[in-house]
């Protein structure tokens, strides 16, 4: 396990060298992370690369036992580059060519911009593959982050053509599954075609109304953008691996921030990696991207930026610095979460460049402050935790699909206001968590016949071999629950013309009636049966009405014109059951149907409950269990163990009762 922090050395002095690195020796990291910006340091001319001002801190960091990552620097072309090939510049949906003087200004497709990038791969995977210190690459900085994933240009433009006819073969057959003849969008060739100009990037600027472009066409442009980050991805991975064996990853960004579809970009990588600013203020740190990311490629996976604090920011205004305790905190609790390698963004303030006094975990006159000691006491902790965690494996029983043309079709077409698919997808996962059950995000390609009880939040986009394995999964004595807007569309984003949820009546022994999103003089109120009696409460979101074939109804509509009518249903099939609902809940309905699901599909309860801002990871340690607990909140908390477990810290047996510290954390072993 190792513990690190991110460092540009090409901002600084030897002096500042020296001094850093003595500090982060202190601090008992373990690596750092460079070289990300700094092309125009390993290549100030064409063609001559320059080693010379990286070879020396690498050797430096080294003897003093810190080790490398090394970044491709292909997030920043250099400005001779740029000069000389202007052409290789990003264009924006609104046509609008991305000048040099930020970052990531550059379009992947762009044959030229990806030769340069291939040989500057190749020369740093050369220099540096058997350098015993550096361990592992990582492939550029944040692969379409801050809107540079859904290039424009021309090169762009032809290439998707290109794209759509391989994929369709004629164009009559991409008339036809588009649905082209709504609005005589009919096309003639395959040269009419044009990207569509609205974007489902986070603040970008739309062109003209969204509704205007079709929504299949618009689909395939997310997949071919992301298709093509990918390829360029892969360019530079190639390179690099012709050099070495060690590890090469790259950083993707929280769970879908640049909707590049991280389960098909992780194929060909060595393990999956990503970027987290959780706040560390007030509230508990969500684990859902790490229950994610511990999906994407079945093992543990790496934090290769994470939060270090506040204080200035990079967008408008400044960040709050972590509640004392919570950084430390943070950096444990990635750990237990799956992560095997955690670096902080980034060791010590800048001060020049869009970053200035950005957050880190030293401050800008390098004395060391409380972020840098709650640093060093994570690293303490983590050298007596790093074998148990290594040696133990999560073995969840509940598994919450996620799925990116899910996420692209409900960004595309949005079903109300305020329905995000992502925070969705998160707000069920915190219930379950809530009530103690371990939980995997995966794909909808994962194998799903390990789990008790699987959860497929609003499914709009399902395959005809999705539906068949979840029926088989369901047949065959699995719990299911699956939402509103179940496969109600196929992979061309095409409403299917059949009663929804398509497909899959017969599982869920229901067809769906009228369907409208609730706003707020439309909220109703849904009554659902319970173990514990009916409990009742507000919708949101997003109401359907069910017609019961075969299903049971476990919660009706309590007033309003749908008073009595069905929306969440339950229905035997097979050995199984399957759960629809028809409907957004409010956090007691959506506890009381969740603890009737884990009960139903006989989910192992924790031994002891969680409290209100507490969290529990179980991990298998040969035939034990490790109780990694988490308490986010300001307060002391009291926990009722009720037998006896070895306190895996300080090596002490605790029985009956164990007070958790305010942001504390304890690992427990039965
Ligand atoms: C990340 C980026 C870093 C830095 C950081 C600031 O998205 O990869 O280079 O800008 O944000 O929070
Ligand atoms: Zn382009």
């Amino acid at each position: 396990m190792k513990y690190g922090v991110s460092y540009y050395p090409e901002h600084k002095s030897q002096a500042e060298i020296d001094h850093d690195i003595a500090l982060m020796k202190e601090a008992g990291i373990d690596f750092v992370r460079m070289g990300e910006f700094a092309w125009c340091k390993f290549e100030p001319v064409e063609g001559n690369y320059d080693f010379t001002w990286l070879d020396p801190v690498i050797e430096q960091l080294g003897t003093n036992g810190i080790l490398t990552i090394l970044c491709t620097p292909t997030a920043c072309p250099p400005a001779w580059l740029v000069e000389q090939h202007p052409e290789i510049l990003y264009v924006d949906n609104r046509g609008v060519t991305r000048p040099f003087g930020g970052r990531r200004h550059y379009c992947y497709n762009n044959r030229i911009y990806q030769e340069y990038s291939r040989k500057i791969a190749d020369a740093i995977g050369a220099h540096y593959g058997n350098n015993p210190y550096v361990f592992a690459f990582q492939i550029d900085n944040e692969l379409a982050q801050e809107g540079t994933g859904r290039c424009h240009c021309q090169v762009c433009r032809e290439k998707f053509q290109n794209w759509l006819e391989h994929k369709y073969g004629s164009i009559g057959e991409l008339n036809r599954r588009m649905g082209t003849i709504f609005w005589g969008q009919t096309y003639d060739h395959f040269g009419q075609i044009h990207p569509p100009v609205n974007s489902i990037e986070v603040n970008t600027m739309q062109a003209i109304p969204a509704y205007f472009e079709n929504p299949s066409l618009r689909l395939d442009f997310e997949r071919f953008c992301s298709e093509s980050n990918i390829e360029y991805q892969n360019i530079q991975r190639a390179a690099i691996k012709a050099h070495t064996d060690k590890i090469v990853t790259t950083n993707a960004t929280g769970v879908a921030t640049n909707s590049i579809d991280y389960y098909k970009a992780f194929h060909e990588l060595d393990n999956y990696a990503f970027d987290y600013y959780p706040s560390l203020r007030d509230v508990e740190i969500s684990s859902f991207p790490y229950a994610h990311a511990r999906g994407v490629c079945n093992k543990d996976f790496w934090l290769l930026e994470f939060q270090s604090g506040g204080g200035h920011g990079l967008w408008g205004s400044g960040r709050l610095q972590p509640y004392p305790g919570a950084l430390r905190q943070a950096a444990i609790h990635a750990f237990a979460a799956g992560a095997d390698l955690v670096a902080h963004f980034q060791f010590r303030t800048f001060p020049f460049g869009a970053e200035q006094l950005n957050y880190a975990v030293v401050d800008i006159d390098g004395i060391p402050r409380r972020r840098f000691y709650e640093v060093q006491a994570a690293a303490r902790d983590l050298k007596k935790l790093g074998g148990i965690l290594k040696n133990s494996r999560f073995d969840n029983e509940v598994a919450l699909c996620f799925d990116y043309e899910a996420l692209w079709a409900l960004k595309i077409k949005p079903i109300a206001k305020d329905f995000n698919y992502l925070k969705f997808c998160s707000e069920i996962y915190q219930q379950l968590i809530k009530l103690g059950a371990g939980v995997d995000v995966v794909s909808f390609n994962h194998d799903l016949h390990k789990y008790k009880v699987v959860i497929v939040p609003a499914p709009i986009i399902m395959s005809d071999e999705f539906k068949r394995r979840l029926k088989h999964y369901v047949y065959n004595g699995g719990v299911l629950l699956s939402t509103f807007l179940a496969g109600i569309k196929n992979p061309d984003n095409l409403g299917i013309v059949q009663s929804l949820p398509c497909g899959l009546t017969d599982v869920f022994g229901i067809r769906v009636g009228e369907v409208e999103p609730v706003v707020d003089r439309t909220t109703a109120t849904v009554s659902l049966a319970t173990d514990a009696g009916r409990v009742q409460g507000a919708n949101k979101y997003w109401t359907e009405t069910l017609e019961p074939n075969g299903a049971e109804i476990i919660g009706v509509y309590a007033d309003t014109f749908r008073e009595g009518l069905g929306v969440i249903s339950r229905n035997d099939f097979g050995n199984g059951a399957a759960y629809y609902l028809g409907t957004g809940l409010e956090p007691t309905l959506l506890t009381g149907l969740v603890k009737r699901i884990l009960k139903d599909g006989d989910v192992t309860p924790l031994p002891f409950a969680v409290q209100e801002g507490m969290e529990v990871f179980v991990r298998k340690y040969n035939h034990q269990n490790l109780y990694c607990i988490f308490n986010f909140r300001k307060e002391p908390v009291t926990i009722e163990l009720g037998q006896d477990y070895n306190d895996v810290l300080n090596g002490a047996t605790v029985s009956e009762q164990v007070v958790l510290d305010p942001k504390g954390y304890l690992f427990l072993l039965d």
